[in-house]
């Protein structure tokens, strides 16, 4: 059996995504529980200075009119219940740039769906994902399913694509070639006040080798 490749250089890309080293999914919480600390810290030290002026209680008051539609419950940390946006505007920016969605704080992508694939999909889906594919998307954890390295999108092929083994995936991520022993595991997401809230802290296996829902090729030359 040949061995497998040696991973390619650890390099970040424009967004700052790290592709090619293997990352844990501990690692990743921990990462993402230092910058919700810090960032709650810079909220404590913003209200206080806010409450230092007269007009702490116009502020405060506007404050809440702004963050009054988030739903309830979400967070900003890699382990909880993401309020990523409004879910319009989210599919109009996937289909205006014909790419999936990266959400950094979720560590996942958002990608589109095919409706003329979403009943067969239905039967063989994780019921805490349905509610997504009913919506037309799916979200997929970054995290490949072989040895747990970053998997990017690869432009040309229209498919996501392991750096590191050649994992190949389909834009809805069932797995379509290479050592993955399944699909991308998807996250649990619900459209709530018209938001996208992706439940980070619920990561779903994904679908075994072989199930093929949209029948999707690629359409280009791979990128790996
Ligand atoms: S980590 Fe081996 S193919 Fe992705």
């Amino acid at each position: 059996m040949p061995e497998p490749r040696a991973p390619e250089p650890v390099v970040p890309d424009a967004a700052g995504v790290v592709y090619g080293a293997p990352v844990s999914v501990e690692r990743e919480q921990s990462q993402s529980r230092r910058l919700f600390l810090r960032g709650g810290l810079a909220a404590v030290f913003a209200f206080v200075a806010a409450g230092c002026t007269p007009g702490h209680k116009r502020a405060r008051s506007a404050a809440t009119t702004t963050t009054g539609s988030v739903p309830s419950g979400a967070d900003s940390g890699f382990g909880s219940r993401i309020d990523v946006g409004r879910f319009d505007t989210i599919v109009a920016s996937i289909a205006q740039t014909g790419t999936p969605r990266y959400v950094p704080e979720a560590r996942a992508y958002i990608s589109p769906f095919p409706a003329t694939a979403a009943a067969a999909a239905r039967a063989v889906y994780p019921a805490e994902a349905r509610a997504a594919l009913d919506a037309g998307v799916v979200v997929l954890y970054q995290r490949c399913t072989h040895l747990g390295c970053r998997v990017p999108w690869c432009a040309s092929s229209q498919y996501f694509e392991c750096p590191c083994h050649d994992a190949k995936f389909d834009r809805v991520g069932e797995s379509r070639a290479g050592p993955a022993p399944r699909g991308m595991d998807l996250m649990a997401a619900s459209i709530e006040q018209g938001r996208l809230v992706i439940d980070t802290g619920s990561i779903l296996a994904g679908l075994p080798l072989g199930t093929d829902t949209t029948g999707q090729k690629p359409a280009g030359p791979y990128c790996v």
